[in-house]
């Protein structure tokens, strides 16, 4: 099989990347990535030599770029992960959200249906639910109902995406996966962000009462769940995907500083995000039920690989902590301090 995964250099797809080629799950893997502050090639340094690997560094909006590619290569299938991801910087500045997480996705339909690509699976997220009121959970049927730029783009692309399989049968399955975490996260998420200040004696800057809860799985878990999709999926079809740990804030920053043995007192309560969605809750009953996939890791587990491995992998996270990291940090919390203050 050969696969096109676009957003491979970045967290979740450079996941899928390496495990693609280590699992053999296809003999070719083209990683078409545009490098955006997200994307990082140091995340594919395992499989860089690989025979079966190779990158194509282009925007998925270029019209020219993915024609051209998969003219050139004819893909098995397009694994999409690529998207501008972070909640905040969509607050910020919307307008890359919109482009790359629309116009791109749509870019990247109409070049599969030119083309004839077999198989597409759009990677999307439990955020175009919504906040959902305890005890429910998200079934895959759930009313969409999105709070930031990024949730609406999200759900915007996934309705395009679904819309190519009802019309031109386009070959579609999405995904909707919860609040990913494991090694290579860029550390302006959660997780990585309060590890890596941990590690560094640094504030931890929590929104609001920090009581917002959400569904953790591990990156590796992710990764194995859109294969399974891409294997067993049926068409036209969304999947969700979640970790079975729903878990406040306020109790995953407490598990990091026991983990690195720093104090409580580096928690420092900032502004809260605007929009912020109380609570992410999904189901992935019906992925078990029609693929066998579950997730493997546990949470204090895959807590404890990502910890070690932001540990040892510090000069990863002081490269990015550069130039524009620090032009964002400076942005999104010193004016959230200081609303609070
Ligand atoms: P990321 O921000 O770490 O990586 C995104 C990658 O996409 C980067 O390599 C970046 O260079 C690339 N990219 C961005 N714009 C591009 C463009 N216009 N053209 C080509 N490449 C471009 O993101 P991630 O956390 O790995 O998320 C991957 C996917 O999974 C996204 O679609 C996201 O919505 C979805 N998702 C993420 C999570 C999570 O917790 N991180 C949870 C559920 C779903
Ligand atoms: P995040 O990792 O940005 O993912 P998402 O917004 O997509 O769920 O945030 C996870 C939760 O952590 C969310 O409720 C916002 C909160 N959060 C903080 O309290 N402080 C922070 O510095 C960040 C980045 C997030």
């Amino acid at each position: 099989m050969k696969l096109v995964v676009t957003g491979g250099a970045g967290f979740i797809g450079s996941c899928f990347v390496r495990l693609a080629l280590r699992e053999r799950w296809a003999e070719q893997v083209i990683n078409l990535d545009k490098l955006t502050y997200a994307g990082n090639l140091e995340n594919v340094t395992e499989v860089s030599d690989h025979p079966g690997y190779s990158f194509v560094q282009a925007d998925i909006c270029d019209e020219d770029a993915v024609n051209r590619l998969f003219a050139t290569e004819s893909p098995d299938a397009v694994i999409h992960f690529a998207a501008e991801s972070h909640v905040d910087r969509s607050i910020h500045s919307p307008d890359p959200v919109i482009r790359t997480n629309v116009n791109g996705t749509f870019t990247l339909l109409e070049a599969a249906r030119r083309h004839r690509v077999p198989r597409f699976i759009h990677v999307s997220t439990d955020e175009v639910y919504g906040s959902v009121d305890p005890p429910h959970e998200a079934d895959e049927g759930y009313p969409l109902h999105t709070s930031s730029p990024y949730s609406a783009s999200k759900a915007g692309s996934d309705l395009l995406a679904l819309s190519y399989h009802t019309t031109y049968k386009l070959n579609v399955s999405v995904t909707r996966a919860s609040n990913n975490y494991g090694p290579f996260q860029f550390p302006e998420k959660l997780i990585p962000l309060m590890i890596s200040n941990a590690l560094e004696d640094k504030p931890l800057p929590v929104y609001g009462d920090g009581q917002q809860v959400r569904d953790w799985l591990y990156v590796e878990d992710h990764c194995r769940a859109v294969f399974a999709v891409l294997e067993k999926g049926a068409l036209g079809e969304i999947y969700n995907i979640g970790g079975n740990c729903s878990l406040p804030n306020i109790e995953v920053v407490r598990r990091i500083l026991k983990a690195t043995g720093k104090p409580e007192s580096l928690i420092t309560r900032v502004a809260d995000r605007p929009g912020h969605d109380r609570r992410y809750a999904l189901t992935n009953a019906k992925l078990t039920r029609q693929t066998g996939w579950h997730p493997r890791v546990n949470f204090d587990t895959g807590l404890m690989n990502t910890i070690e491995w932001y540990r040892r992998n510090q000069e990863w996270v002081r490269r990015i902590k550069t130039g524009e990291y620090r032009h964002f940090y400076e942005l999104n919390y010193t004016n959230r301090a200081r609303e609070l203050a």
